[in-house]
């Protein structure tokens, strides 16, 4: 299959992953499908997207016009059959059990055609064994979004033992045609890249909290008015290049006495804690005390994530 045959999309569970990842497709051109269990999740998946775009419609970033135009490109259904029979990719975003994605495959496996991609979003499960019993364990791949799928370009794509090389050239070329930014691992690994980066940092930041060395908002402050607002425009390496006079191995130079004082010091426990609950006083009392235009509720600083992960967007020329 070429890249210009993929027209047809199929969202294979409408929940939060799925419902965002229908909007990008949508925006993006392609015709797509959701398909869930019953017309009760599938009108909450309505009401997501609704909710969604609206959020793009106040931030300016698409007009009223193209939000009825992004949602006149969505179905909704609750048959396997009508929702893959004749789409080009499936998109899987069904819940996060094994048995339950190997189930989902099957049924799909049945109306699919052969060539169609299949693509999961697990965030923690292997591609090689969802794809286990599969008829065409070659078209299966592995595509974990970061959420929301339609504000977080990032896609990572794994490929499982049997994935052939032409489904991972085409998935990789077919995410980044619609606004995504691909990253293919060069092997199955738990968490991706992200997930990883994200809980090696988050061992850190407890770690610091538990030695009473900061509190949690103080935690996170230093991330979000520190490091975080330089990584959400370049990456790690780029910044170390960039950030001495003698480039990125100037920068190491540098670096090496400090880094060989603190690794003996750093967080390296390997399971989770399993008292979480000083840090959930600590998490309420920071959104207590954030600024009122940030917000002092979930959905106050979900929204306020939102409008401005629009913004950095536009700034990437996502939007
Ligand atoms: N939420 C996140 O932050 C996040 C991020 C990246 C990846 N993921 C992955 O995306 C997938 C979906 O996660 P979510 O957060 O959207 O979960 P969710 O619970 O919001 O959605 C799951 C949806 O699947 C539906 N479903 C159940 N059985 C089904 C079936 N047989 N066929 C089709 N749909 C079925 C449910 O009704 C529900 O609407 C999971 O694999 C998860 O690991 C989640």
């Amino acid at each position: 299959m070429q890249i210009s045959e993929i027209k047809r999309v199929a969202c294979l569970g409408g929940g939060i992953i799925g419902s965002s990842w229908a909007i990008q497709f949508a925006m993006h051109g392609m015709d797509v499908v959701i398909r869930d269990i019953n017309d009760e999740q599938l009108q909450k998946s309505a009401d997501q997207m609704d909710k969604s775009l609206d959020t793009l419609v106040e931030a300016k970033a698409i007009t009223t016009q193209r939000k009825s135009e992004i949602l006149a490109a969505i179905r909704l259904t609750t048959s396997v059959e009508d929702a893959v029979k004749d789409v080009q990719l499936v998109q899987e975003n069904g819940p996060e059990r094994l048995e339950i994605k190997q189930s989902i495959l099957a049924e799909a496996e049945r109306y699919l055609a052969p060539d169609a991609i299949y693509a999961s979003s697990t965030s923690g499960l292997s591609i090689t064994d969802i794809a286990a019993k599969a008829a065409h364990p070659e078209r299966c791949v592995g595509a974990h979004p970061y959420n929301p799928p339609h504000l977080i370009p990032l896609v990572e794509l794994t490929r499982g033992e049997k994935t052939s090389q032409e489904t991972v050239d085409l998935v990789y070329a077919f995410y980044q045609s619609v606004g995504k930014e691909a990253v293919l691992l060069k092997k199955e690994c738990p968490g991706f890249i992200s997930n990883r980066l994200q809980l090696a940092l988050y061992r850190e930041m407890v770690d610091l909290v538990q030695r009473g060395v900061c509190s949690v908002k103080d935690a996170d402050k230093a991330l979000v008015y520190g490091p975080g607002l330089r990584w959400a425009f370049l990456g790690h390496f780029m910044l170390m290049e960039i950030g001495n006079a003698n480039g990125f191995l100037g920068m190491m130079k540098m670096l090496q006495a400090n880094g060989n004082a603190m690794l003996p010091g750093m967080a390296n426990w390997t399971t989770m804690p399993e008292d979480w609950s000083a840090f959930d006083e600590g998490v309420k009392e920071e959104m207590a005390s954030l600024p009122d235009w940030m917000g002092h509720t979930d959905a106050q600083c979900t929204a306020y994530r939102d409008r401005v992960l629009i913004e950095a967007l536009k700034l990437h020329r996502k939007l």
